[in-house]
């Protein structure tokens, strides 16, 4: 009778873990309705935080960038990267009218854990050291003349009130990062002030989100870009605006007629959005409450994380894992990237998510069964994240009239809508298969078969640095 009563108790048990993962199902659904009103959400947003400073979540800031490279650039300009995991400096060669980029070099580096917290002074002599390294390691016959100021890029992903293209203060900290002293502060003067102080004869010339520099280089190789996208640590989106509908700025005007705005979408609300008690329970113990709530179910700091908590869940009200799983209720254990490898194992017994839970979390022996319960919480996940950032971009198409649904502003010449490029940078879109097959069959489902041809995703690497350098050559001061 014992045996029996176990046994009943254990199917009640697993019973119970589905019954999860099938309530997290209906509470992620994101049919094509529901995005639709997460696209319209959007454009009203847009529209909202183009009027007025305050106006929406969404912060749609200036950038005062009213040019985007064409080639004709010539020069060497150097770039530095700063945002995401990992730190970059680059060279860029350019050479001009037909030849393009010549060359380009990158250093990549993760940013030490304790920079992320400490002061901005300890962030830009570090950053300012890793550049002086960079340029002096070059043994290309380049050699930087006392007088000969170079032209420096600087992407910064973070949101910042622009106060010139190449000045600008730290509005807050997003992913992670908080050195509280830099907020408000300009950062391409902490910059500027750290190279002078280590001896790097160079210049601030274009202060840049990610997404910008990303919009640079994608319109560099393709004229029809109009918008770009970053879906990795974090999530943003950028796009070139009339100046006209910029209403927060009457009177500003540009030579092109036109302006790149950075969205900063990562802190779009919207209550059509399908929120669960886990996305609730992330926001409540991270360190920028009600902020960045777009960003928290889409981007690579927080997927990962998303999963755990519902595995955590698991765990504890069922008996799936026959050891005890305690590493799962340490926050931020189970990153986006191991996610992705057990999302996209197609072995038939799913060796990779057996070898993810044993590795990285120390729960081993898990039947095939609970390893595919696992990986269905993975889609649950992804597919809604993916889902949503499509949902985003065809947001920002309906408000420069790109979607296809007509109205004055229709992209509509004559019936047929206009090639739209939009390019995507960023570790969810490159390394992660589901999320970019989800992602590109959403954008085709709101789109309809009869605008979707028309709507390019192109896949952008490096854009945000070599971006920044191509904007620094057409901001230079030499030019
Ligand atoms: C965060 C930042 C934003 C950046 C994005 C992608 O959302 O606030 O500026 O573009 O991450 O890196």
């Amino acid at each position: 009778a014992a045996l029996v009563s176990r046994s009943v108790r254990r199917r009640r048990r697993w019973g119970q873990a589905v019954a999860l993962v099938r309530e997290l199902e209906v509470a992620c659904d994101t049919p094509v309705g529901r995005l639709r009103q997460v696209v319209d959400a959007m454009a009203v947003e847009m529209h909202a935080g183009l009027a007025s400073d305050g106006g929406s979540k969404l912060k749609m800031l200036l950038t005062f960038i009213d040019n985007l490279p064409d080639g004709t650039e010539e020069g060497t300009y150097y770039a530095l990267d700063l945002g995401g995991t990992n730190f970059r400096v680059l060279r860029v060669q350019l050479g001009g009218k037909g030849s393009m980029i010549l060359s380009h070099k990158v250093e990549s580096q993760p940013i030490p854990q304790e920079l992320m917290t400490g002061t901005s002074e300890e962030l830009f002599n570090f950053i300012a050291s890793i550049l002086k390294r960079f340029v002096q390691s070059e043994n290309d016959g380049f050699q930087q003349l006392p007088d000969d100021r170079k032209d420096l890029g600087f992407t910064f992903s973070f949101p910042v009130k622009q106060l010139s293209i190449s000045s600008g203060v730290l509005i807050k900290w997003t992913k992670g990062f908080s050195i509280e002293d830099a907020v408000g502060k300009d950062i391409a003067q902490c910059l500027n002030e750290a190279m002078t102080k280590i001896g790097l004869n160079m210049r601030v010339a274009a202060l840049v989100n990610d997404t910008v520099g990303t919009l640079a280089l994608g319109h560099y190789n393709d004229e029809d870009t109009v918008a770009a996208v970053i879906i990795g640590t974090g999530t943003n989106a950028c796009y070139l605006e009339r100046t006209d509908a910029i209403i927060k700025c009457q009177g500003l005007l540009t030579n092109s007629g036109a302006m790149v705005v950075n969205m900063e979408w990562g802190n779009f609300w919207s209550s059509h959005l399908p929120r669960t008690s886990y996305d609730i329970a992330l926001d409540d113990e991270s360190p920028n409450r009600n902020e960045q709530g777009f960003e928290k179910m889409i981007s690579g700091m927080y997927l990962g994380d998303i999963v755990r908590r519902v595995l955590y869940r698991m765990a504890e009200e069922s008996d799936i894992f026959l050891d005890p799983a305690k590493n799962l209720s340490v926050p931020f254990i189970l990153r986006t990237p191991l996610m992705a490898n057990m999302h996209d194992d197609d072995s038939p017994d799913l060796t990779e998510v057996g070898r993810v839970l044993e590795e990285h979390l120390k729960i081993s022996r898990v039947p095939l069964k609970v390893r595919r319960l696992i990986v269905r919480v993975c889609d649950i996940v992804t597919r809604r994240a993916s889902r949503l950032a499509a949902a985003g971009i065809v947001g920002m198409l309906k408000k420069t009239g790109r979607d296809g649904s007509g109205g004055v502003a229709s992209g509509r010449t004559r019936g047929k809508p206009r090639r739209t490029v939009v390019v995507v940078e960023g570790g969810l879109y490159i390394g992660y298969t589901m999320f970019k097959q989800y992602l590109n069959e959403a954008i085709s489902e709101i789109l309809g078969d009869e605008v979707a041809p028309y709507v390019l995703l192109k896949v952008s690497e490096d854009g945000s640095g070599i971006g920044a350098a191509l904007l620094a050559a057409v901001y230079s001061s030499n030019r």
